[in-house]
């Protein structure tokens, strides 16, 4: 049988033992293993290495921030995590539940949509931490002012299931707020990161459009 040889130059026969394997992987991927190593106990001779807080104290509490906000015009003072989402905030600690989570929070449904300081914005992807001194509108807000979407809404049968309808309305609300008279591209276009599993899109520009006509006699 031919001799093979080793990465010492050693002859060895055809049959590698797992011993002379582990010492022979040892060699090539010790070297550079060491290598890092050494490197990083010079940076540490030199440099103070900072470690996360959590990786420096496992036990200690999370830390909590103070925020006061404005959800539908009642202001609520709260301690949040800073992982916390707005949406998060708005259902688990205010008790609103319009806003969904359809997509598990990737920013890729609109179902979570609100309405924060005139703009809709997603609720999953908006830290709680940084809505201090925000005014927020949600579904519920908008149809204890009766805004007349909600009763379009309701006319053109623009839901079926109606988990996605609390987005859509805000998003819907928050185009009316700024442009009273849309046109139907309008709307298609301010709703297009709106989804709907079950396939209402015909109805809304008709909704908004009937809400925008409504809003515009009653001015
Ligand atoms: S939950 Fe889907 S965009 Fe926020
Ligand atoms: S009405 Fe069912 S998801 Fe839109």
């Amino acid at each position: 049988m031919p001799k093979d040889k080793n990465l010492e130059g050693k002859e060895v026969s055809g049959h590698i033992s797992r011993r002379d394997f582990l010492r022979d992987a040892g060699l090539v991927v010790g070297a550079p293993t060491l290598g890092t190593i050494s490197a990083s106990a010079a940076a540490a001779e030199t440099a103070e290495i900072a470690l996360p807080a959590a990786a420096a104290d496992p036990g200690s509490q999370p830390e909590f921030i103070q925020i006061e906000l404005t959800v539908n015009g009642d202001v609520y003072r709260r301690a949040v995590e800073p992982h916390w989402t707005l949406r998060q905030l708005l259902r688990d600690q205010i008790g609103l539940t319009s806003p969904k989570d359809w997509c598990g929070g990737y920013g890729a449904c609109g179902s979570c949509t609100v309405i924060m300081n005139g703009r809709p914005i997603l609720s999953c992807l908006t830290l709680a931490c940084e809505c201090n001194g925000a005014t927020v509108e949600t579904a519920e807000g908008i149809a204890k002012a009766k805004h007349p979407i909600i009763q379009a809404y309701i006319n053109h049968n623009a839901f079926q299931c109606g988990y996605c309808t609390p987005g859509f309305v805000c998003t819907a609300k928050a185009l009316l707020d700024r442009n009273g008279d849309p046109t139907e591209a309008d709307v298609r276009d301010a709703l297009g990161g709106n989804l709907c599993r079950c396939g209402t899109y015909q109805q809304h520009p008709l909704a908004v459009i009937e809400a925008a006509g409504n809003l515009k006699e009653s001015a």
